[in-house]
């Protein structure tokens, strides 16, 4: 299946130990691209044109993981945060392997003014690649996402979540609501609402309060309106962060620890 039949430049890659199937066509200059088969090397993510160049690039690469600092580790996933202005070549690889799996234009080239946090699941090989997704460092809309993909072999496991996930936990680090950048794939729409809405049936089922309370609150300190045909939250930054500052100041004595409970309803 090579590039000819299939319309996709190039059809087929070589990373680590998959071969994988691309999405869409790539960027690759044009005597890569045009190739049956493209060979990357998993770690420094550079393109190749045969499996041979490929074994001898590996004996010398001498890259484990990405080239950056590891800000995340539990078992046997970690995420690096790669800067675009000091690891350029890496992160246009990068970006050029997430344009096979996706359908819309996305930057190739200009990667500095971007973050990339990559996942990677390690082992006594090294950290392969899992997925990233890209942040603008100085974003003006608030975007917490930019581009966001996990490649094939990983997809369906839980770790486009785990990423968006990873996302909002940056957000709230930064005291600073979030928003991945339009437009969404399908893929990446699917996976948004799929999430949102597992955090609101979460979070409600964990207050415990009957809906009739929680609008009686969101009401008394406008947090809810009504415009026209439609009610809207509203997230009152103000409200938020001086509640969070008041509860740093002073935190609750005596705390409801649940881990603590022993006991089982009654019915
Ligand atoms: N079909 C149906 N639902 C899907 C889906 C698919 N192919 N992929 C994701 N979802 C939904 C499901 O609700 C899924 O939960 P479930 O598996 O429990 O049903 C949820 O999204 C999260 O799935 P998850 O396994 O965490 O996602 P993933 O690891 O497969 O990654 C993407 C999701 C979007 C990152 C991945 O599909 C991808 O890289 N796509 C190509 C690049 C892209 O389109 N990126 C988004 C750009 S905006
Ligand atoms: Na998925």
């Amino acid at each position: 299946n090579t590039g000819e039949t299939s319309g996709r430049y190039p059809s087929v890659i070589e990373f680590g130990k998959y071969e994988i199937q691309t999405w869409y066509s790539s960027p690759y200059p044009q005597e890569y691209a045009r190739l049956p088969k493209l060979y990357l090397c998993e770690f420094c993510l550079k393109y190749m044109k045969s499996k041979n160049i490929l074994l001898r690039h590996s004996k010398k690469c001498g890259w484990f993981h990405p080239p950056a600092n590891e800000i995340y580790r539990r078992n046997d996933l970690s995420v690096f945060e790669v800067d675009g202005n000091v690891s350029k070549i890496y992160c246009q690889n990068l970006c050029l392997l997430a344009k096979l799996f996706l359908d819309h234009k996305t930057l190739y080239y200009d990667v500095e003014p971007f973050l990339f946090y990559v996942l990677t699941k390690n082992d006594e090989k090294g950290c392969h690649l899992v997925g990233y997704f890209s942040k603008e460092k100085l974003c003006q809309q608030k975007y917490n996402v930019s581009c966001i993909m996990i490649m094939p072999q990983y997809q369906r496991q839980g770790f486009g979540r785990f990423l968006i996930d990873f996302s909002y936990l940056l957000s709230r680090r930064e005291g600073q609501a979030g928003s991945p950048e339009k437009p969404l794939s399908d893929l990446g729409r699917l996976s948004y609402l799929a999430y949102w809405k597992s955090v609101i049936l979460e979070y409600l089922n964990s207050t415990g309060m009957c809906p009739h309370d929680i609008a009686t609150t969101l009401q008394q300190h406008s947090m809810i309106d009504k415009r026209e045909d439609r009610f809207v939250i509203i997230r009152r930054e103000k409200l938020i962060s001086s509640h969070m500052e008041k509860l740093k100041a002073n935190p609750r004595i005596n705390e409801v620890d649940p881990e603590s409970l022993r006991w089982t309803p009654l019915l």
